[in-house]
């Protein structure tokens, strides 16, 4: 490494930005938390770390659309980079009608921590829009999709910042984006977003890579602490993309699925559940609840259900002081983003629980996603075999080399990948240097 200056860490000044509120932070006090944690581990490096607590750039726009009654609609759109000192701001984009700055500020560091931690040669970045798109026709989406990438058009691209899908957004809004940006580029440029149909230079293996990550981090963790894969108790909250991926490739490699719950209710079954059944009951009857041979319980009971590994795949904060010692299990895996709040974490931890973070545990989508950034650039597409054991590799290495940082120091993973991840990306500051 270039040397580095000698002098100690600056004090934080100022990392309460005049643009949030500093009485109500929201999702970005609970990152600017997760760094404190980690930066007495940094050791010179930590002479930077304020750069980790100030979004190297954020973007707000207006979005205006017509509505199909002829009426005009505004929209409050982001877009932020937090940090692109390793390569390319990479995120995805959420509609929703309760995204903040705060939340999409937090969405993209801890797509900075997420990338690092597995090694990805990408920053981090997300976006939103403040919308409920089930208010919206298909032809109204469509319509604020294309002006809301026209917006940010100013600071995405294939080399500069590269969006996927995330809540609410899918393949589809993906191809309009790509669509939109080519449009006015002048020249098809497929790799500027990741998460599209494979038709338009998607990736195989896509759709299933973050639950299949999910799969590997929790089977990696059940074998270093000795607890068979084979008859593991799971329980799953969430059954959409990353729930009802994880929940098929556990119950295939002979776990037994006993709990599911997403936003129609909660079904248990001490024998297991077939996720496969479950899913298509789900699709004809709309929710979870009269499977057969399930029993309902409520939402409550769910984090009390005898399980050896829980996968919570919903929403944030959904492990709190008041559950977290309530559950059973041995091992969480965390498909969602952000499932878990600090103080349920200390928790966890007292009580031996072994937690794999979110910034690990579900990153095989945006390893998936750096895949088909990468066959798009050079127009060769690799198969789905090639795909699942490059990701089968990256998630193994990076659990490996967490766990064993997580030994040294004694830390729990979450404060491992931090150590990990923002070392890297200091390195790279401190290589770089400060421009000008
Ligand atoms: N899709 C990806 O590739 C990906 C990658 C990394 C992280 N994530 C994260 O994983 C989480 C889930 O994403 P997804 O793509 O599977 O979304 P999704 O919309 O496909 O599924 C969400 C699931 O959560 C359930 N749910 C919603 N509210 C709930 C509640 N109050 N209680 C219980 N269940 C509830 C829904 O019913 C649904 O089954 C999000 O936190 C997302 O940021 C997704």
């Amino acid at each position: 490494m270039t040397s580095l200056p000698s002098e100690p860490a600056p004090r934080a000044l100022h990392s309460v930005p005049s643009y949030l509120d500093k009485n109500n932070l929201g999702p970005w006090e609970i990152y600017l938390e997760q760094v404190d944690r980690v930066t007495p581990y940094l050791g010179k490096l930590a002479y930077w770390a304020e750069t980790l607590k100030r979004p190297k750039r954020i973007l707000i726009v207006d979005v205006p659309i017509h509505l199909d009654d002829g009426t005009v609609a505004h929209f409050e759109g982001y877009r932020v980079q937090h940090n692109t000192s390793r390569g390319p701001a990479k995120g995805g984009v959420r509609f929703h009608q309760d995204v903040t700055l705060s939340e999409v500020m937090a969405l993209s560091a801890w797509m900075t921590i997420k990338n690092a931690a597995v090694n990805l040669p990408y920053g981090g970045g997300k976006g939103g829009i403040r919308i409920d798109p089930r208010n919206y026709s298909q032809g109204e989406l469509e319509r604020l999709t294309r002006r809301y990438t026209t917006e940010i058009g100013l600071i995405i691209g294939p080399e500069k910042d590269i969006p996927a899908p995330d809540v609410n957004t899918n393949p589809q809004t993906m191809a309009w984006m790509m669509d939109t940006y080519s449009m006015n580029v002048g020249r098809t440029a497929t790799g500027v977003v990741t998460g599209k149909p494979v038709q338009l230079g998607g990736s195989l293996g896509r759709a299933d890579a973050t639950g299949r990550g999910v799969f590997v981090a929790g089977a990696e963790a059940l074998g270093k602490l000795g607890m068979n894969l084979q008859g593991a108790r799971v329980a799953v909250q969430g059954f959409g993309n990353v729930g009802y991926a994880a929940a098929r490739i556990f119950h295939d490699h002979g776990a037994k699925i006993v709990a599911i719950q997403d936003v129609s209710g909660t079904i248990f079954s001490s024998a297991g559940l077939d996720p496969y059944a479950a899913q298509a009951h789900l699709q004809a009857s709309g929710s979870v609840l009269g499977f057969e041979g399930s029993d309902a319980l409520s939402r409550e009971e769910f984090w009390q259900v005898p399980c050896d590994v829980l996968i919570p795949a919903a929403l944030e904060k959904q492990i709190t002081p008041e559950n977290a010692s309530l559950i059973q299990a041995r091992v969480i895996v965390e498909g969602a983003n952000g499932p878990t709040t600090p103080a349920a974490d200390d928790i966890l931890r007292e009580r031996g629980v072994t937690v794999v973070p979110d910034v690990l545990a579900n990153a095989g989508g945006v390893t998936v996603s750096y895949f088909e950034w990468v066959q798009d650039f050079s127009s060769f597409f690799w198969t789905e075999d090639e795909i699942n054991a490059r990701l089968d590799r990256i998630m193994r290495e990076a659990f490996t080399s967490l766990w064993e940082v997580a030994e040294r120091h004694g830390v729990t993973l979450r404060t491992a990948a931090y150590i990990v991840a923002c070392t890297r990306v200091l390195e790279a500051r401190a290589l770089r240097g400060l421009y000008p």
